[in-house]
């Protein structure tokens, strides 16, 4: 496929690498968002030492398309298990900027319908990763985040609700989102974001789901 096409297309890398190449990214806040901050405590404290009560271990997280990996490095220096991924090469160089070269974690450039993690996730990350994902690819989202969470295993992070025109971002219905994610997991918070980006303003829910 000629470059210029690829560029067009958000389900090719190409596209991403593009943008992160000539610095046109109006999601990358430059920071962790402040609810990961918050959600990571809380979970910590649940066993008083800040290992996931369910392995004993530290709390095992993927960050699919990952961008710059703020929250990466975030979560690392808490004592989590990382894995930060991301399909576009040049995304994954934004990451490694960020992370530095003595970084503990997991950095993979991978497409996360198909890479091949040895054991299920704890955690999954999520922001401005499904809205980044064209329409038709939604449902295979939902079975592949259930596949790569263990049972009991947390989908959290930020969702784009909005009507379904235009994208990307891809904004999502919320009825929709349940739909896509009822069928294996159990939605257990869903709060406003007060300190969205603009290009998400108004449309953001922090939500967490448990995989059944
Ligand atoms: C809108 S950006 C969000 C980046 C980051 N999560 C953030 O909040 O700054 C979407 C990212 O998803 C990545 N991506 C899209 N489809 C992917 C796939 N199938 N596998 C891995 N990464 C993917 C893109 O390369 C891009 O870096």
């Amino acid at each position: 496929m000629p470059e210029r096409l690829a560029r067009q297309r958000p389900e090719l890398a190409d596209f991403w690498d593009h943008r992160f190449r000539e610095g046109t990214t109006p999601w990358d806040a430059g920071r962790a968002p402040a609810l990961l901050y918050d959600f990571a405590a809380r979970y910590e404290s649940i066993d008083g030492n800040g290992l996931c009560p369910a392995s004993g271990r530290r709390w095992r997280v993927l960050l699919p398309g990952c961008g710059s990996a703020w929250e990466a490095a975030v979560l690392s220096d808490r004592g989590w298990e990382t894995t930060a991924l991301d399909f576009s090469v040049a995304a994954i160089a934004a990451a490694r900027a960020t992370l530095g070269d003595g970084w503990q974690g997991t950095l993979l450039c991978a497409d996360f319908f198909s890479f091949d993690p040895e054991v299920p996730f704890d955690v999954i990350y999520e922001r401005a990763f499904l809205c980044a994902l064209p329409r038709r690819l939604w449902a295979d989202y939902a079975s592949r985040m259930a596949e790569l969470l263990r049972r009991g295993g947390l989908l959290a992070g930020f969702f784009f609700l909005g009507d379904e025109t235009g994208g990307p971002p891809f904004a999502i219905r919320q009825e929709r989102l349940h739909e896509l994610l009822a069928t294996n997991f159990s939605c257990r918070e869903d709060r406003p974001v007060d300190d969205s980006l603009p290009i998400f303003a108004g449309q953001e829910r922090w939500q967490v789901w448990e995989r059944r």
